[in-house]
């Protein structure tokens, strides 16, 4: 396996990757197009565009050549990065492919010299955020926000 850095030449592969990986998460916790347009299960080519134009990292993993999963970084202050957009097919799942890319993640994250990576989950996901705490991440506190249909939890985890 490898992890590359991905260009804009890699966007239709990674939308495909995202809306592939966060479809069971929509269907899960009832996630629309209605009620929720900027769900990663609806993710476009102009949002992946408008991400690059940010400044946001996309990294894929690769085996044979082929993409398994993906992941972004973005520095969002000079001590804070955010882990965004894991996503990991959901036949490709369970082999170790997430745990790669979100330890990848804090490679390059201390690279850059932040102190803290945060993510924000659907708060009701508790299998999820039981595996982030596996890797050191911590609860925060949590939000509604009048935009999103669920509760988001925010979790950091120190480097
Ligand atoms: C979360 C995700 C990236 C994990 O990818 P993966 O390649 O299966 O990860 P790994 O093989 O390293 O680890 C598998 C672990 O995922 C855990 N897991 C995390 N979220 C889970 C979920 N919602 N349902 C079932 N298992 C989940 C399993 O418990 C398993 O742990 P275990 O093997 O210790 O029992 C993948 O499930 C995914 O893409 N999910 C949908 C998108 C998503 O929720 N992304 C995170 C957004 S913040």
């Amino acid at each position: 396996m490898m992890i590359k850095q991905a260009n804009e030449a890699d966007i239709s592969i990674l939308v495909t990757l995202i809306r592939s990986s966060f479809r069971d998460v929509a269907e899960k916790f009832k996630i629309t197009a209605e009620n929720c347009p900027k769900s990663p299960a609806f993710y476009t080519k102009e949002r992946l565009e408008e991400d690059f134009k940010k400044g946001l990292r996309y990294f894929i993993l690769e085996q044979d050549g082929q993409a398994r999963g993906c992941v972004a970084l973005e520095k969002a202050s000079p001590d804070v990065c955010y882990l965004e957009r894991l996503a990991v097919p959901p036949e490709y799942r369970r082999k170790g492919c997430g745990k790669i890319l979100v330890n990848h993640i804090f490679d390059e994250a201390r690279k850059t010299g932040v102190k803290r990576v945060e993510i924000g989950v659907i708060s009701k996901n508790r299998k999820l955020k039981n595996w982030y705490k596996k890797f050191g991440f911590v609860q925060k506190g949590t939000k509604k926000f009048d935009h999103l249909p669920f509760t988001v939890a925010f979790m950091y985890r120190e480097l």
